[in-house]
């Protein structure tokens, strides 16, 4: 169903060169409001505000002015909610914020427990929070489960202590889906880090009938940017192109090494994923949203802020790629 409506999207919009896209129907079939923030290439753009210090969407929405189309949130999946078998968002959604806020919830939900330990039963379960919680007050979701797999279930890693046992992997990527695909607001959204021989993405892959979305983490280094098909070029032809299926950046940033990049390395790579000067050319036929990691210190030992404290004139910069931020 998605390729459809995209095929009317590429015709409606008549090529990149001739004329940016103003909207992006396949976005806002995956529920992104229309008002939301957009860049000049059609692409919705939001955020992954931190939560220490705590920042709200609807503070990241006054500074710039604009709606934010996304809203990542972190979270886990515990012993506790094995123990219980039952999962009820562990206190870690800001749930008022993200009603209001009318953005799309990402919910980064992170299995820091065995893949044995997410049965069919826990799976209802979250389904149910996020049917309660959310998406009965029409909030779209993204379920971004078990999100890098590729490098949380790393050994040398361990967030994911089910460890490189895919088999184990798919079959709760399979639980997971089935428990929450008779509800139209949630929507799977398969993430993978980095794609690298050491960590290669392929193993991971659920297949087609079981994901809405794909989408990739990367974070390049400042100090050597990519445009954006070096970045997610591979990614994009086999996962997005290959399968028709929705693209979206779920977080991304850039950094200098083990530190800050500065304004102007943070800005350009803003601009090369949602805003190139020479248009995103194929890619944006199936590119829906990008969302920004917004975090920063203490959370994050890195600061990836390009709204939340910066200047005015940052903020200007940031917004100037987005349709209304002239
Ligand atoms: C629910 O969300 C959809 C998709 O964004 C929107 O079109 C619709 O107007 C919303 N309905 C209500 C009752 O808010
Ligand atoms: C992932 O990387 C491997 C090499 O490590 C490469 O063969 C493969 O084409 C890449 N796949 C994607 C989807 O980028």
């Amino acid at each position: 169903m998605y390729s459809i409506t995209a095929v009317i999207l590429a015709l409606a919009v008549g090529g990149h060169a001739i004329s940016p896209r103003e909207s992006n129907s396949l976005g806002e079939s995956l529920g992104i409001k229309p008002d939301s923030m957009i860049s000049y290439d059609g692409i919705y753009f939001g955020w992954a505000p931190n939560y220490s210090p705590q920042v709200t969407l609807a503070d990241l929405n006054e500074a710039t002015g604009q709606k934010g189309a996304t809203y990542n949130v972190y979270s886990q999946i515990t012993q506790d909610n094995v123990d219980s078998n039952s999962y009820d968002g562990n206190d870690q959604y800001n749930v008022d914020d993200i009603i209001s806020s009318g953005a799309v919830l990402i919910a980064s939900l992170m299995p820091t427990v065995d893949w044995t330990d997410i049965t069919e039963e826990l799976c209802n379960s979250v389904a149910d929070y996020f049917k309660t919680t959310f998406t009965s007050k029409n909030v779209t979701v993204w379920l971004r489960y078990a999100h890098e797999m590729n490098y949380y279930a790393d050994p040398s890693v361990d967030t994911y202590p089910g460890g490189r046992d895919y088999s184990a992997f798919l079959t709760t990527w399979k639980s997971m889906h089935a428990a929450t695909h008779p509800n139209p607001l949630i929507h799977m959204f398969w993430s993978p880090n980095e794609n690298t021989t050491s960590e290669p993405v392929a193993p991971w892959w659920p297949g087609e009938d079981y994901v809405d979305i794909v989408g990739m983490d990367y974070y390049p280094d400042a100090s050597d940017l990519p445009d954006f098909a070096t970045a997610y070029g591979d990614f994009y032809d086999t996962y997005a192109k290959g399968y028709s299926l929705p693209f979206a950046i779920a977080e991304t940033g850039t950094q200098l090494g083990s530190g800050a990049a500065t304004v102007a390395q943070k800005q350009q790579w803003l601009k090369s994923i949602i805003n190139p000067a020479a248009g995103l050319g194929d890619y944006d036929e199936f590119y829906v949203s990008c969302t920004w990691f917004e975090y920063g210190p203490p959370t994050n030992e890195v600061d990836f802020y390009i709204v939340y404290g910066q200047t005015e004139a940052v903020v200007e910069e940031t917004i100037s790629n987005t349709e209304s931020g002239v």
